[in-house]
């Protein structure tokens, strides 16, 4: 795994204070197969500090398997045997906590059990509180934390920080009224509410590729691109998120948040430097700066039953705890107009979903079209396609630019061909998953890829609209597309009316 240094090389001054990592909510799939393997991976490259601890917190007495769940847990993240000794100092720091989260006693008590590791640890009331639960429990933990003076420091430099996950509000007034529960505890540079994508280094890329070189930047605006694709589709299903989902849908579930950083990032101004305020600056004024989206330039859309990768799967309707007569979306479909002086007249045209024919993210950067006039004569003509950049954040991780090629021969005909960088090929495979520069950061204080109240205000304002409008307009169509398909024939025709198709992936 390698977190923003050559192979080998260990950026130091990267590592963060002594701490202790708090997880509430530690018994949740997330904890075992990503948190846990990513601190691990952090500890293998060296940049956790050497008094550090991590407390799993959560309401059931898991305490006696806890340990053996995690390590499990960091043996499926791959790239360690079980004998490791550098496992095995890291296992040793791995707590468990029992309270309920609404127990004040519970509370106090825990007070006690960080400062008693504090004493024996060295980890000096340095704290990273992990909310990993249920989003109904994310104002309320964080009032106790601050009730029971959990979240204030006791001494200079001692920092208390809190990371909260998706999803952060379901619509604009709980997402307002949220941050105005969480601001009243914490200081907006305490908090952390995290988007795994901007973990992605795929996505983290998309700014080094675009300020980081001298090529691309000139040609990034309406005068040379005709219009953008953003694709973020899994061949899976709700994997047994029932009730989650039923009230999610796709387009709270990735669109508003993951598809919409990635929108960011894809379309800003170069920052004034890589830090938080500058780049979560330039990223606002990309979400406002977007169109309201007319609901005709949406599709919604949910899958029935069908084929993935070959095998038999059941409908949208018929899964484990969804209403048979479900009108949640599992694909959403949208053209945006971002009117400001680069983007202004370039259609972004972006997809999400589930159960879909295979699991892609990418964005597709699809250029103008030269004038073709000099390939009249030939029959060459017809075959002279567009420039197109293909950024893929997952999988097959990499870079292509597409562009027309003589054949070979008397006569001359073009042919689109492709230039290729790979991730796994130049820096070879990594068992990073993500978190772990989100946890360092976190750590470290830095901001930067992670959303801040006015940006999640900003893509709720954008969304919340849609969402009106769809409850006033029950689809009729629903199930409108085969698990195992592109989505609803509606995508499609969303880019015809444009002239246009979605680029085949
Ligand atoms: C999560 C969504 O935020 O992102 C899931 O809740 C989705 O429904 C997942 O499957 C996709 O993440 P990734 O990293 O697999 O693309």
């Amino acid at each position: 795994m390698q977190i923003g240094a050559e192979p080998g090389v260990k950026r130091q001054e990267r590592v963060p204070d002594p701490c202790i990592v708090v997880i509430f909510g530690a018994s949740g799939d997330l904890t075992k197969r990503k948190l846990l393997p990513a601190l691990y991976h952090l500890e293998q490259e060296g940049l956790l500090p050497e008094q550090f601890a991590v407390v799993g917190v959560a309401r059931r007495d898991i305490s006696a398997r806890f340990g053996a769940d995690m390590k499990d847990g960091i043996l499926k993240g791959g790239g360690v045997e079980a004998d490791d000794p550098v496992l095995k100092k890291f296992m040793d720091r791995v707590k468990y906590f029992t309270t309920n989260f609404d127990d004040d006693a519970g509370y106090e008590k825990l007070k006690g059990f960080l400062a008693g590791i504090d004493d024996k640890l060295g980890t000096k009331g340095n704290r990273l509180f992990y909310l990993a639960v249920a989003p109904e429990y994310f104002a309320d933990i964080t009032d106790r934390l601050g009730k029971h003076e959990m979240t204030t420091s006791k001494a200079p430099g001692q920092w208390m920080h809190v990371i909260i996950e998706k999803p952060f509000g379901t619509d604009l007034r709980s997402a307002r009224e949220l941050n105005d529960a969480i601001n009243r505890v914490l200081h907006e540079d305490q908090i952390f509410r995290i988007d795994h994508y901007l973990g992605k280094e795929t996505v983290q890329n998309i700014l080094v590729f675009r300020f980081g070189n001298g090529i691309f930047e000139p040609i990034w605006n309406r005068n040379f691109i005709d219009h953008v694709e953003i694709t973020a589709i899994e061949s899976i299903g709700i994997e047994g998120r029932g009730p989650f989902y039923e009230k999610a849908g796709a387009l709270r579930d990735v669109v508003q948040n993951h598809v919409m950083e990635v929108l960011s990032f894809v379309a800003m101004e170069p920052p004034d430097s890589f830090d938080a305020s500058s780049v979560r600056a330039e990223k606002l004024k990309v979400w406002k700066a977007i169109d309201p989206i007319e609901v005709e330039d949406t599709v919604r859309g949910q899958y029935g039953p069908g084929r993935v990768n070959g095998e038999k799967v059941i409908g949208y309707r018929e899964e484990d705890r969804v209403d048979p007569e479900s009108n949640t979306e599992t694909f959403v479909a949208m053209k945006l107009q971002i009117e400001n002086w680069r983007w202004a007249g370039v259609p972004i045209y972006v997809r999400a979903g589930k159960r879909l024919a295979k699991r892609v993210t990418e964005v597709t950067v699809v250029f103008k079209q030269p004038p073709l006039h000099m390939f009249k004569s030939s029959d060459a003509r017809t075959q002279v396609q567009p420039n197109v950049l293909k950024i893929r954040i997952q999988p097959d991780e990499g870079i292509s630019l597409m562009f027309g090629a003589k054949v070979p021969g008397p006569t001359t005909n073009v042919m689109p061909v492709e230039m290729h960088f790979s991730y796994a090929e130049s820096f070879g495979m990594s068992n990073a998953n993500g978190y772990e520069r989100l946890l360092l950061d976190a750590m470290l204080g830095d901001g930067t890829l992670f959303a801040h109240r006015s940006g999640v205000e900003a893509t709720w304002a954008l969304m919340t609209p849609i969402l009106e409008e769809w409850a006033k307009r029950p689809p009729h169509d629903f199930p409108n597309y085969e698990a195992g398909s592109w989505g609803p024939a509606a995508s499609d025709a969303l880019l015809l009316k444009d002239r246009r198709k979605w680029f085949k992936l």
